[in-house]
């Protein structure tokens, strides 16, 4: 579809585990896959600089590496301090195997 763009290989998220994706032109992306749910966000943590893709992933929700601050993968809030800010989310779609999203879209 226009305006979609691919990622990565689906069965390259492990479950419970995330993957940097870093693309020419846009912030990095973070892909999490959790109880066989596929989640896509910006990689960079809202409060600090911290790559959430080296988070803890359970529940539907990513741990921030540095400090602990919790956020929903399905709407990107913050669950818990010292995350404020929310994450943004993108919508995500598998298609052949590969996890895409639409950047521009409105989440
Ligand atoms: S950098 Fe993520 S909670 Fe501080």
């Amino acid at each position: 579809m226009e305006g979609e763009l691919a990622l990565c290989k689906a069965a390259d998220v492990e479950e419970g585990c995330a993957l940097r994706v870093a693309l020419d032109g846009h912030a990095p992306f973070a892909v999490y896959r959790s109880d066989g749910e596929y989640y896509v966000s910006e990689d960079t943590c809202t409060h600090g600089e911290a790559s959430l893709s080296e988070g803890v992933v359970e529940d539907g929700q990513v741990e921030c590496p540095w400090h602990s601050g919790r956020f929903c993968l399905k709407t990107g809030s913050a669950l818990t301090f010292p995350a404020i800010v929310p994450i943004r989310v993108y919508p995500v779609s598998i298609k052949d195997g590969t996890v895409c999203i639409r950047p521009e879209a409105d989440t």
